[in-house]
């Protein structure tokens, strides 16, 4: 039998404060009811200067990391869309500052919020070949859209660390997968604009046109692997996302099941999906980890999930690459996840009023060659940036 591999540990590290979604709405004269129905989010997470994606990686990654792990590890790959050098890449701070052992390789994957995935998929192709190494997957980002703009109440930021080796304790993953291309312009960011571009509601049908697309080919393919799939989780920009995507699955007429078949197949998953996108609600959009973060939410929260059940994970990055891939959930999951560390983390956080949301929101790192100590902005143990000198930057741990 061919050794499984996948997720041995996931963690998710966030930024200390938050923007409750009716203090928004407040200030930009929305119904509180569009944020939190008709887009489907509660919080949404504000990073400092301080937590620049580096510091949330790294501090996402110290969470799950032993010293074992740090002999072992291979590679580190950082997946983000918030990188802020086109050269030197996130992971080579990250392999410093977690003390991976030398000889490791360490580099960058985009593809807007599909890269974790793909960064996932390589590591487990590489464990597959080295069952006796390790991989670690770091996704982090912030996603800015612009102060008052129609993307606002979908920003968020975090960071995402996942350990791939042989034997997971969390999670199995399958070989076969299904993926699509479809280059489109529903979200991109050219390198000299500091914001994204998005054309909104285009994306959102684009997103639900590719997921019914790889689910035809999946009915194609493998239909058998299709019906054990006992929850899907999605990429979440915004939690409605997800019901949109399983709606438009379930309105579409042609499929190799009965009536009866798909719709008990659906019922479940509609059943889950609460669960799966109950952190992602209190965060907002973390681009290429949202997809992991309500995986973690469904493992943690769905009480019907249990080891040897089946789920789905649909990987969307504007642009558009997508990926359906699929895994079994392995015994020891619940004890891997350390469900009450990631509670307590959530409720650490603090809320922050809308004119500190601005002014955090506005402050920006210099850009000149001088040495800047960072003002600290929060008093929280772990890493965060420093100071920048001669265009450097430099992190510390705080305990
Ligand atoms: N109560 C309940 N629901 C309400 C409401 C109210 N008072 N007012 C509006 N709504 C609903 C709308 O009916 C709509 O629901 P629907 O999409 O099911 O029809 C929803 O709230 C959003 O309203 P809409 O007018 O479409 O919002 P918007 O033009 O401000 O844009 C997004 C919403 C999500 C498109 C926008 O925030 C965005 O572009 N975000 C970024 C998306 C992204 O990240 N894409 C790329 C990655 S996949």
């Amino acid at each position: 039998m061919d050794t499984k591999v996948g997720i041995d540990k996931l963690s998710v590290y966030l930024p200390h404060f938050y923007l409750e979604m009716d203090e928004l709405a407040k200030a930009r004269g929305a119904e509180v009811e569009k944020y939190t129905i008709g887009i489907g989010q509660n919080k949404m997470a504000v990073p400092t200067i301080q937590e620049d994606i580096i510091a949330l990686g790294a501090n996402a990654a110290s969470l799950i990391l032993d010293d074992e792990d740090k002999t072992t590890i291979d590679q580190v790959i950082f997946a983000t869309e918030s990188s802020f050098d086109f050269s030197k890449a996130a992971s080579t701070y990250i392999h410093e500052l977690l003390e991976i052992q030398p000889f490791a390789k360490s580099f960058e994957v985009k593809e807007a919020c599909y890269a974790a995935t793909a960064a996932l998929q390589m590591a487990c192709d590489y464990v597959r070949l080295r069952p006796d190494r390790k991989v670690l997957v770091i996704s982090a980002d912030e996603s800015r859209y612009g102060l008052g703009t129609a993307g606002e109440p979908t920003q968020g930021a975090g960071a995402i660390a996942m350990l791939i080796s042989a034997n997971p304790q969390i999670f199995a993953i399958d070989m076969d997968s299904i993926s699509i291309t479809d280059n489109q312009f529903d979200f991109w960011r050219p390198s000299y604009s500091e914001f994204a571009m998005v054309e909104g509601s285009f994306s959102t049908e684009l997103y639900q046109d590719i997921f019914k697309r790889v689910m035809s080919q999946l009915e194609e393919t493998d239909p058998e692997k299709l019906s054990q799939i006992k929850a899907m989780t999605f990429h979440l920009p915004f939690t409605k996302m997800g019901r949109k995507a399983l709606s438009s699955y379930e309105s579409q007429e042609k499929s190799v099941f009965t009536k009866e078949d798909k719709t008990e197949l659906l019922k479940q998953w509609n059943g889950h999906f609460e669960n799966s996108a109950r952190l992602n609600r209190e965060v907002g959009n973390i681009y290429t980890g949202s997809l992991f973060l309500s995986f973690l939410s469904l493992l943690l929260f769905s009480e019907d999930i249990q080891s040897g059940d089946k789920v789905g994970l649909f990987s969307y990055g504007s642009g558009a690459v997508a990926e359906l891939l699929t895994g079994t959930i392995q015994e020891h999951y619940l004890t891997a996840l350390k469900k009450e560390s990631v509670i307590q983390q959530f409720n650490q956080r603090e809320a922050i009023t809308i004119d500190q949301y601005e002014q955090f929101y506005n402050e920006l790192l210099p850009a000149d060659d001088k040495k800047h100590i960072i003002a600290d902005s929060t008093k929280e143990e772990g890493f965060y940036l420093s100071e920048v000198d001669a265009h450097r930057r430099y992190y510390k741990y705080r305990n």
